[in-house]
């Protein structure tokens, strides 16, 4: 079976690229079968694996038809996937700012990555799909919400942190995208990018307690994360250290919640 997960916050910065990039590579170097999927026309998350569509094609039609976008729009296929780091990889590109314009001009294709996933689920080609989305409430932050089962809250120990993360987690929760995805779970999120301060530890105690449990915490690593992005690595596949186990510790808390096995 395929789970789906989207990695969502309407807040910026709060590393939900690098908590898509990083559980998907854990995964992966698991032995788990894992697509991850940039809806974001930032393409961070492309980029940081080494995938540059925008560099690749001067053509915005040709740079467009390497995302989700033509499949969104039922105008193409899904793309062809890039293979990097053991994981499956369907980029992004600027160009995908586009369909935000297609989806305000026809509702009906807020759905239309649900739909495009199906074909994914059926041929049960992964274990797991990872959605990353740009830093929004709006129509993409929609669709990939519309496509998934679960949606996974990275939420920095802090004042922004958690309002965001509580907001997201009681629409779910109120019912907001259920008539369209009446399987849609919020996770226990993940605390991200943590500083070693008081006012951080007591930000933690209360989204441990408002969620009653989260998938680990990855503290902020500095010198770490700004690197492994330049090099356009994974954490865990860049640092064979303490970034790597606090990695693999949110990766083996994900497989426990959902109920999958580690294969090895
Ligand atoms: N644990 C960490 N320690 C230090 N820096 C981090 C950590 N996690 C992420 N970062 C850095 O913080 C910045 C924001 O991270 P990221 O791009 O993953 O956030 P995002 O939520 O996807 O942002 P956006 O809202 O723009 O999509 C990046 O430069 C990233 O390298
Ligand atoms: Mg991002």
């Amino acid at each position: 079976m395929t789970l789906i997960t989207t990695v969502h916050s309407y807040a910026g910065g709060v590393a939900k690229s690098a908590t898509a990039r990083d559980l998907s590579a854990a995964l992966a170097q698991q032995g788990h079968r894992v697509l991850l999927i940039d809806a974001d026309h930032q393409a961070d998350l492309s980029v940081s694996l080494g995938v540059d569509v925008d560099e690749m094609f001067a053509n915005a039609d040709e740079s467009f038809a390497q995302t989700i976008g033509p499949a969104v729009l039922g105008t193409g296929p899904l793309p062809d996937v890039h293979h990097v780091y053991g994981l499956d990889l369907m980029p992004s590109s600027i160009t995908l700012y586009n369909l935000e314009k297609e989806l305000k001009s026809d509702v009906s294709m807020v759905v239309g990555l649900r739909y495009a996933l199906n074909e994914i689920r059926a041929a049960g080609t992964y274990d797991f799909v990872f959605i990353d989305t740009n830093p929004t409430l709006g129509d993409m932050a929609t669709l990939a919400l519309l496509a998934a089962d679960r949606v996974l809250l990275p939420i920095p120990p802090n004042r922004k942190g958690l309002r965001a993360g509580s907001f997201i987690r009681s629409r779910v929760e109120k019912g907001h995208y259920h008539r369209l995805n009446p399987e849609l779970q919020v996770l226990p999120p993940v605390i991200t990018q943590a500083p070693n301060t008081t006012l951080a530890r007591q930000y933690q105690a209360e989204i441990e307690s408002l969620f009653g449990q989260i998938l680990g915490v990855v503290r902020h690593r500095p010198g770490l994360y700004p690197t492994a992005m330049e090099r356009a690595t994974p954490v865990p596949v860049f640092d064979r250290g303490d970034g790597r186990a606090e990695i693999m510790a949110v990766a083996d808390a994900f497989l426990q919640t959902v109920g999958a096995a580690r294969v090895s």
